[in-house]
């Protein structure tokens, strides 16, 4: 544990912040595979876009675990080492893609960048001023979600303006 890197914390432990670290920890993994499972059960229009941008976002959601996962060591805890806990300690949860057409899959994957895009920006608040690395981090992987949620939401709303025009 660095213990100068930890005493630049001002106004709150590092016990805090790792375990609003972890959950968000909980969320990313539970969001990787979200992603993971909905570009191969996906089916419908444009449903190759659709994969295309699942698969890019599967990716991110695993870079921000990786990050998050070494934020948590450096303050000197542990990252949650079981799956079994993921589902309780999540902010999120997990919205399985039993419904696999296309539009189904969009909707929910948008409900789940929002969620994660108020989680972050609840994080954000707490840590404002109180640690500073962690704001940082915390900052970049927000701007990843709200991209993600545009992203999502542009496909959403070609695919239903293209159902508009032949009244699918
Ligand atoms: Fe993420
Ligand atoms: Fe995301």
């Amino acid at each position: 544990m660095a213990k100068c890197g930890i005493s630049i914390l001002k106004g709150i432990e590092a016990t805090a912040v790792v375990d609003l670290l972890n959950r968000a920890y909980c969320d990313e993994w539970l969001a990787y595979y979200q992603y993971f499972i909905e570009a191969k059960v996906i089916k419908g229009l444009m449903k190759d876009a659709a994969i295309a941008e699942l698969t890019l976002h599967a990716a991110d959601e695993l870079r921000h675990a990786t990050l998050i996962s070494n934020r948590i060591i450096q303050l000197g805890g542990i990252p949650i080492l079981h799956p079994g806990n993921w589902l309780k300690h999540s902010n999120c949860g997990y919205d399985a893609p039993e419904n696999p057409d296309v539009r189904t899959i969009l909707g929910q994957a948008i409900k789940g960048e929002q969620c994660a895009i108020s989680t972050y920006s609840n994080i954000l608040e707490i840590l404002r001023d109180r640690d500073i690395v962690t704001y940082d981090i915390v900052s970049q992987i927000l701007a990843d979600e709200v991209e993600h949620e545009e992203d999502l939401q542009s496909l959403f709303d070609d695919l239903k303006e293209f159902l508009e025009q032949f009244k699918l």
